[in-house]
């Protein structure tokens, strides 16, 4: 089987740090959130990978390449236009042929391996098969209508739903798929759906089924998800991992990795944390679910439950940074607060 990825969308919620990269590839544990789908794809034996990119795809074809670093081959297919999730899945077309393939949405991690999922694909065959989970505000989503295990209606954020169960980002298809996606018409959003492509089908009498998912689904649009996704995936880290240089004076608590050629001087380290390469981090503090990408200088800071992507200098901030994303090379210094900041690439914030 061949997978999609749809990485096209322009991360509007996640403004401004999306104004200078696309949100598939903003690091959750030191790592793009692109990398754990790959990664969960490839353990599926799911190698094939067509992504399907548009806004910044520049930066997506840099940082995921051919896919070889995961493991997996990757062909690029570009969505000129957002026109929506069933638009993108046509793109991968040529790429997926007449076989069976999986779609994910660029921006879904799961705790689920999902195998159990792709068994019931391959065992019980239908025509397509979704993944659902509960949810609490059922008008954000996709929302399916189940009898038995068979979806019977679904529609893209109801005003008043008919369940609590939402279609989350992950779904099989076949190239029945791509006749419904091509009679579809934009929603209310002026977007083609994939929901309303899965109605046709359902239309259609074929059989779509879903799957209803026990584990935990972060579906990453909003800053808070992502910090919450970080925090998830922050809490499964185990053991110490130590490729730099730590000083006597430093003290280090729980699960912490530090990157090669790293330098840690007069620290106090509360784990989960992670610590990217060649950073240089002195007289700081850093608190649980704390990430610091590559190339970071760290001086006199405390910083919690945040996650700080590479080359940013940051400098005596008196407070504490909280429950912030910070972009890439970016520069604070002498904050006398604490604060919780959101900041794009190149940002300055400089105090007095
Ligand atoms: C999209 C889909 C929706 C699905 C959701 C899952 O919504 O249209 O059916 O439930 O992803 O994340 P969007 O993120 O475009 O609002």
């Amino acid at each position: 089987m061949k997978a999609l990825i749809l990485c096209a969308g322009k991360g509007t919620r996640l403004q401004p740090i999306t104004y200078s990269l696309p949100k598939h590839i903003i690091p959750i544990a030191n790592q793009p959130i692109v990398f754990h789908i790959i990664k969960k794809l490839v353990n599926l034996g799911i190698t094939e990978i067509g992504l399907i990119v548009g806004y910044k795809q520049k930066i997506i074809r840099e940082v995921v390449g051919d896919g070889s670093q995961l493991g997996a081959y990757v062909e690029y297919f570009v969505q000129e236009e957002p026109k929506g999730l069933a638009h993108a899945v046509k793109m991968g077309q040529e790429f997926v042929k007449s076989e069976p393939f999986m779609v994910f949405l660029g921006d879904n991690i799961f705790e689920d391996d999902l195998r159990n999922f792709v068994k019931r694909y391959e065992t019980e065959k239908p025509d397509s098969i979704v993944i659902l989970k509960e949810v609490d505000e059922p008008e954000r989503f996709g929302i399916a209508v189940l009898e038995g295990d068979k979806l019977v209606k679904v529609v893209e954020k109801p005003k008043h739903p008919q369940s609590n169960l939402a279609i989350a980002g992950v779904y099989i298809f076949d190239e029945k798929v791509f006749p419904a996606i091509d009679s579809l018409k934009p929603s209310w959003r002026g977007e083609y759906e994939i929901t309303d492509a899965i109605q046709g089908l359902i239309d259609q009498n074929l059989i779509v089924k879903g799957e209803i998912l026990e584990g935990k689904w972060l579906d990453t649009g909003k800053p808070k998800d992502i910090l919450d996704a970080n925090q998830y995936l922050m809490n499964k880290l185990k053991g110490w991992y130590i490729r730099g240089d730590i000083d006597k004076e430093s003290k280090l608590e729980n699960s912490v990795y530090i990157g090669t050629d790293s330098k840690i001087e007069n620290c106090e380290i509360t784990g989960p944390v992670v610590i990217g390469q060649r950073c240089v981090i002195s007289n700081s503090t850093l608190y649980p679910n704390t990430c610091i990408g590559n190339e970071c200088k760290i001086t006199n800071t405390s910083i919690a439950n945040s996650i700080v992507m590479k080359k940013c200098l940051i400098s005596n901030v008196k407070g504490k940074i909280l429950d912030s994303l910070i972009g890439e090379n970016v520069t604070i210094s002498n904050i006398k607060n604490s604060c919780s900041l959101l900041l794009g690439n190149n940002d300055i914030i400089k105090g007095e």
